[in-house]
């Protein structure tokens, strides 16, 4: 299909049963724990067949499978390196081969490695870069490839396929001390914008998801103990701490049909802290 061809016009499936993203094949990396889990088991409940891909805990990805076809979900649960181009192309393989295609990407899998910027090595710098920026690249990549070679499937999708970029607050709030972390959170977010206006002509919708603190292990450090959860709430209108189903419900609403016309957006799941809560009494 070239960019000048009419596209059909696309009817909304009738569906008995309001499951979002019934009879449909999700792809999240970094699936095991905090936001990609939830996202996981959310996509489940919601009719998903899902590829929970890990980077090393394998028996953690088998519970996760177990627990999603304990309650009549269907999983399978795929080892790859994120960065690495070979492993992320035969990730893209075995899910084909599995479920037939994928119709669903969430670029989940990201770390943080800190240090003061003039202590941060070149290591740290590459390890964040690779997973949260190059290892979306690598996925979005192989996803258009599936999602332009099957097209739109309307009994299934309104789209050829879906993309959520996993990105941050800090791809718009500047971050010390986290330079390399919030470099790669600004790339995705220009990354996801600029394939968002390359691939829209084949019905192929990309967003952001940007989530504030969340309670996940990655930052445990900011709401562990009380006076570190009081410090983080002056960071949070809205005075609670994130929990990985307020992301996992908002990835699930862009995939689905509900958010057809929701194209390259960055959505904020922070409960204000993008609101300067610095000017809450003052300014
Ligand atoms: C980081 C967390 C941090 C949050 C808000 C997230 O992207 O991974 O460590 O707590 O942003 O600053």
């Amino acid at each position: 299909m070239s960019n000048s061809e009419p596209l059909p016009d696309v009817v909304m499936p009738f569906c008995p049963v309001r499951q979002m993203l019934r009879g449909q094949k999700a792809l999240v990396t970094g699936a095991v724990s905090g936001i990609g889990r939830a996202v996981a088991i959310h996509m489940a409940q919601e009719g998903a067949s899902v590829v929970i891909n890990y980077a090393s805990n394998d028996a953690g990805a088998r519970d996760l499978v177990e627990e999603i076809e304990a309650k009549g979900g269907a999983a399978i649960a795929v080892k790859a390196d994120v960065s690495d181009e070979e492993q992320v192309q035969a990730m893209f393989r075995r899910a084909i081969a599995e479920f037939g295609t994928i119709d669903i990407l969430v670029n989940n899998a990201g770390l943080q490695k800190d240090s003061p910027f003039e202590e941060m090595t070149l290591s740290q710098w590459n390890t964040v870069l690779g997973v949260n920026l190059t290892g979306q690249f690598l996925c979005a990549r192989e996803a258009v490839r599936e999602f332009k070679r099957r097209g739109v499937v309307p009994a299934v999708s309104c789209a050829a396929g879906k993309i959520i970029s996993m990105s941050s607050v800090h791809e718009v709030i500047p971050w010390a001390g986290h330079v390399n972390y919030a470099a790669s959170k600004g790339g995705v977010m220009l990354m996801t914008k600029s394939i968002a206006q390359e691939v829209a002509p084949y019905r192929i919708r990309i967003n952001s998801v940007c989530p504030g603190a969340i309670r996940t292990p990655i930052n445990r450090d900011a709401w562990g103990t009380q006076e570190a959860y009081a410090e983080l709430m002056k960071l949070v209108p809205y005075k609670r701490i994130g929990e990985p189903e307020d992301v996992a419900r908002a990835v699930v609403w862009l995939a689905s049909d509900d958010a057809d016309y929701v194209h390259g957006v960055s959505l904020f799941v922070d409960g204000g802290m993008t609101l300067y809560p610095g000017f809450e009494t003052g300014g």
